[in-house]
């Protein structure tokens, strides 16, 4: 498939996640260079504890790096106020986690709601576009129900359409096949793949490397915290693009590692 001209939508540069745990150190993310351009499907691999939620919160500006830089639209986050930056995001990004994060007392049209309202749509509005969007993913008959009320891929097809609610840019997902049979995951994976051939940003999270080769264009493949490699789609086949993206991070210099100081009393 032929993609418009490249224009970067969201930078990782060289960013790390330090969790600081008693006297020790979990180094959830070392040192990650990301790029994501506009109308890309990338996918983050990587076993288990790897980072990929981490890298995901990070790329959907919902955590700060405990250092490195994250840019958005060529601006960088830690220059904004976290204001402006819920406005952005709720506009900007559609989420789907990883244990979906549901509100347990409000109805699925209620759930899909929520992000409107936060960006302060109309009631008639918001009611209207969350059954248009509960019909993309073939739930407009479980409207009124409470999420205790439906199966685990019912509840993962109410977490995609509550994505979609304000017409996001970027869908950042979280393994969003993984409490999923083969069939249901297939049809979310299809679900997805169409959202980006009509121009969505996809970024998944997973750890079958098999879906990430299937859909994405680029995958970036993360081992304890560190980028191993990044491989990107060139007609049938993947190649290793990892030298390249590391030049172009580093503009061809050497990085050399601070080592982290342990914090007392923390
Ligand atoms: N709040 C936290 N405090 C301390 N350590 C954390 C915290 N959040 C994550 N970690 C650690 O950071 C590492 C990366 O976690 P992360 O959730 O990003 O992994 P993941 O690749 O998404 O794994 P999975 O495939 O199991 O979802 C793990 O070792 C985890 O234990
Ligand atoms: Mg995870």
């Amino acid at each position: 498939m032929v993609k418009e001209a490249k224009k970067e939508l969201i930078r990782l540069r060289n960013v790390s996640k330090f969790y600081y745990m008693g006297d020790s150190v979990v180094r959830a993310l070392d040192g990650v260079d990301l790029k994501v351009y506009m109308g890309e499907f990338v996918a983050i691999m990587g076993p288990s504890g790897s980072g990929k939620s981490t890298a995901m919160n990070l790329v959907g500006s919902l955590d700060v790096p405990t250092h490195g830089a994250v840019y958005l639209d060529g601006h960088d986050i830690s220059t904004l106020e976290e204001s402006d930056l819920a406005q952005i995001r709720g506009k900007k990004i559609g989420f789907i986690f990883q244990s979906f994060n549901l509100i347990a007392n409000l109805t699925t049209a209620e759930n899909v709601m929520l992000p409107m309202m936060f960006q302060g749509e109309d009631i008639d509005v918001r009611r209207d576009k969350a059954e248009e969007v509960l019909k993309l993913v073939d739930l407009d008959n479980r409207m009124d129900h409470y999420p205790g009320e439906l199966s685990g891929g019912q509840r993962q097809r109410v977490a995609i359409a509550r994505s979609l609610a304000n017409d996001p840019e970027v869908i950042l997902a979280d393994e969003p096949t993984g409490n999923l049979d083969t069939k249901s995951g297939g049809n979310v994976m299809e679900f997805l793949e169409k959202m980006n051939k009509e121009g969505k940003t996809i970024i998944m999270v997973t750890h079958d490397p098999d879906l990430a080769e299937k859909y994405a264009d680029v995958v970036y493949w993360l081992r304890d915290g560190v980028l191993e490699k990044v491989t990107k789609r060139v007609g049938r086949k993947f190649v290793d693009v990892t030298k390249k993206v590391k030049k172009a991070a580093t503009n061809g210099k050497k990085v050399v590692k601070k080592k982290v100081k342990r914090k007392r009393g923390k």
